[in-house]
């Protein structure tokens, strides 16, 4: 399954440290390459014996450790890496990755890596609801970091709670997921709005919002690793088009309007992510409006895209999102049936990490059937593969059947 696949294994300084032999185990029985990078306190847990046998590699530890396998050992092996896991993450590992301190192995080995990074956090349960933990798993979230965990069960300290480390196959399927991304949406066509639209006033003046197009790239970009055929119609944002992805770049809501329904009866599943302005002012003045005393302004409203696909859909599955400061789950539920969807996907405006122009969102995924979903705060691109597994799950999955890119 892991075949040809190279892991590096970093193991810090928690009880949670044993199971990471059980891990490392899972991985080279998998077929995986894998070479372990301990810390000077994961040491006192287990010792480098222990993953060198399982690991059948040697074990590295001291960033200057005179190496004969590579001039510069922790460039070498970013560079060889597809995957970095590190299992269990301390409170302390987490906030030095979330600072960008390299004062070891593996920290160094962290910012040096070009792969994507796996943390399975282990930690007792207040540690772990700390402001400052919260605080570095937002940001790591949004920095693109992949999280394993943790899971409730018993702690080291005594009781329960949660903190817990993922369980070694909870986090080796999270490896899975990210090193051999599920085919499960070829043959889909799928059409992806995003971004603001912006509607003129005058030459140099437009309504528009602080939408940056962030989540509809993230989904875009998902569904084509998937393997859909993705088109992107999208506002004026700022954000580099997703690889293998067709973008259609829009102003206002009525070209968005136009785009969309061009492609509509030939696309599968819609997500509109787009933050569309409701309003447009009623004249464009074709000359810059002069600052001469009060300015009222006449706004027409909008066509609703979304509301118009659900009217005209066939066999198409809708997907909307609803941007919320108060009653969230009610008025999405009302978006839901209004527009005639399958799936809302309710953003809450006032928690922090959600919402417009920031990494990492906080979502309700409510489908048609009463089926309610609600993730935790994730990086956009998580929340676009999770969004993408549970529609996949629940219209397209034929049951036993897998198909993963090899
Ligand atoms: O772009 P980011 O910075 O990453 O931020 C992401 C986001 C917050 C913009 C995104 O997650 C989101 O919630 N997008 C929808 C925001 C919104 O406009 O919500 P709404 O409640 O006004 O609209 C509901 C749905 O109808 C949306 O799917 C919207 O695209 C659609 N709509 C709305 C108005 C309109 N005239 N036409 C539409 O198609």
């Amino acid at each position: 399954m892991f075949n040809g696949k190279r892991l590096i294994l970093g193991v810090t300084g928690g009880i949670a440290a044993y199971k990471a032999v059980e891990l490392c185990r899972l991985l080279v029985k998998a077929g995986a390459g894998v070479r372990v990078v301990m810390t000077a306190a994961a040491g006192r847990f287990v010792t480098p014996l222990t993953f060198q046998t399982t690991s059948g590699n040697r074990v590295y530890q001291d960033l200057f450790a005179a190496n004969e396998e590579y001039s510069v050992a922790h460039v070498g092996l970013a560079q060889e890496t597809d995957l970095l896991v590190i299992a269990p993450a301390t409170a302390n590992c987490l906030g030095k990755i979330a600072a960008g301190i390299a004062d070891d192995l593996l920290t160094t080995l962290v910012l040096a890596a070009r792969s994507p990074v796996l943390l399975a956090p282990a930690m007792n349960e207040a540690m772990w609801d700390s402001a400052q933990v919260r605080a570095n798993v937002a940001r790591l979230a949004g920095l693109g970091f992949f999280f394993a965990g943790p899971a409730d069960g018993e702690l080291a300290c005594g009781g329960a709670g949660h903190g817990r480390m993922a369980s070694p196959e909870e986090i080796f399927a999270a490896a899975g997921d990210i090193l051999l991304q599920p085919q499960k949406w070829r043959g889909k066509r799928v059409l992806v709005t995003a971004g603001p639209t912006r509607e003129a006033l005058d030459p140099v003046r437009f309504l528009t919002n602080r939408s940056s197009g962030r989540m509809g790239y993230a989904l875009a970009r998902a569904a084509s690793e998937q393997g859909a055929a993705v088109t992107l119609v999208s506002g004026p944002v700022s954000l580099p088009p997703p690889a293998g992805v067709e973008v259609i770049r829009v102003t206002a809501a009525q070209e968005m309007l136009e785009a969309v329904l061009q492609r509509f009866h030939e696309t599968d599943v819609v997500f509109k992510a787009a933050a569309v302005a409701d309003f447009r002012p009623a004249v464009e003045s074709g000359q810059k409006i002069k600052k001469s005393g009060e300015l009222t302004l006449t706004l027409l409203k909008n066509p609703d895209i979304l509301a118009e696909l659900g009217r005209r859909k066939k066999q198409q599955l809708l997907v909307g999102f609803a941007a919320e400061t108060e009653n969230v789950g009610m008025y999405a539920r009302g978006k839901l049936s209004a527009k005639n969807l399958d799936l809302i996907v309710a953003n809450d405006l006032t928690q922090e990490g959600a919402g417009f122009d920031v990494d990492t969102n906080i979502v309700q995924l409510i489908f048609r059937d009463g089926t309610i979903k609600s993730l935790p705060i994730l990086s956009k691109l998580e929340v676009a593969r999770a969004i993408l597994g549970e529609l996949r799950q629940k219209y397209f999955d034929v049951p036993g059947e897998i198909v993963y890119e090899t």
